[in-house]
């Protein structure tokens, strides 16, 4: 499938789980990707993924970090028309245990990364859109836990939930400012990543019995919503939330 060819894409969070697997799919569809992570990029071995993929360093809560992201992607690939911001933290914890230095970290990773994320790609991001019908693509990785609450997500959810409004205001921005990026959010339900398999027993079957579905999902099944709005098959989706859940938030 070359849906993407021609287009590049950063993908924040993107050595493993869900963000892993929109590497790989974007760069299956034809996509050359720039990955931005913590890891020292000596540390990083992407020899399997061939030839269009690259690393950077990149702390999302870290306003240099961006800067220096941006002008990396800039001179690697010369253009950007996709960016996943997917670094995400959280930790399940009771609101009178938490700590305030916890919850800054979750949302400094959670929510600013999503702003600066957005605020330093802007530009390169217009000025490759305007290659494409559906223009520039950012898509926000937010959680079924940005729409309804759960018990000792506190900040997770208070920043999944930003995130998910703070796309809207990007994407009415960008619209009214002409600039031809379009910007959406993904909210996945229980996902089937290294962290899970971990889980105990009784808190997996939890997350498999409450979905409707009966299963949590695949993190390629995330990917695959990715990729859809980061192409122009999307081309009339902006401020949208895509709901990846299984059925969760529909009971
Ligand atoms: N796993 C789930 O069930 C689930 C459900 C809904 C939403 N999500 C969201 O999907 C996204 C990915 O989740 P996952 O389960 O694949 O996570 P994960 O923990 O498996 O991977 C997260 C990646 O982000 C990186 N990262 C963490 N902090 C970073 C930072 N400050 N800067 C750059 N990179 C950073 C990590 O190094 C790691 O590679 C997150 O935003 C998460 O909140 C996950």
């Amino acid at each position: 499938m070359s849906r993407l060819a021609g287009r590049v894409a950063l993908v924040t969070g993107g050595l493993r789980g869900i963000g892993l697997s929109c590497v790989e799919r974007l760069l299956d569809e034809g996509a050359s990707v720039m990955i931005g992570d913590l890891a020292d990029a000596e540390d990083v071995d992407l020899s399997a993924y061939g030839e269009n993929v690259d690393y950077v360093r990149l702390d999302v809560a870290d306003e240099d970090a961006w800067t220096n992201a941006v002008a990396s992607i800039e001179a690697r690939f010369g253009r950007l028309d996709i960016l996943v911001s997917n670094a995400g933290i959280g930790t399940p914890c009771a609101l009178r245990e938490e700590t305030l230095e916890n919850w800054r970290k979750t949302i400094a990773v959670n929510l600013d990364g999503t702003f600066l994320g957005t605020k330093h790609c802007a530009d390169l991001l217009a000025k490759s859109g305007r290659d494409w019908k559906g223009g520039a693509s950012i898509v926000n990785i937010s959680s079924m836990m940005g729409l309804i609450a759960l018990p000792k997500g506190g900040p997770y959810n208070a920043s999944k939930g930003g995130v998910r409004l703070f796309t809207k205001v990007a994407a009415l921005e960008f619209a009214e400012d002409k600039m031809p990026i379009r910007v959406n959010s993904v909210h996945p339900g229980f996902v089937a990543t290294e962290l899970f398999a971990a889980f105990p027993d009784e808190l997996k079957a939890f997350m498999t019995s409450s979905t409707p579905l009966g299963r949590v999902a695949q993190t390629e099944e995330i990917a695959a919503v990715v990729a859809f709005l980061a192409s122009d098959d999307a081309s009339f989706v902006t401020g949208s939330e895509l709901v990846v859940d299984g059925g969760y938030t529909a009971k």
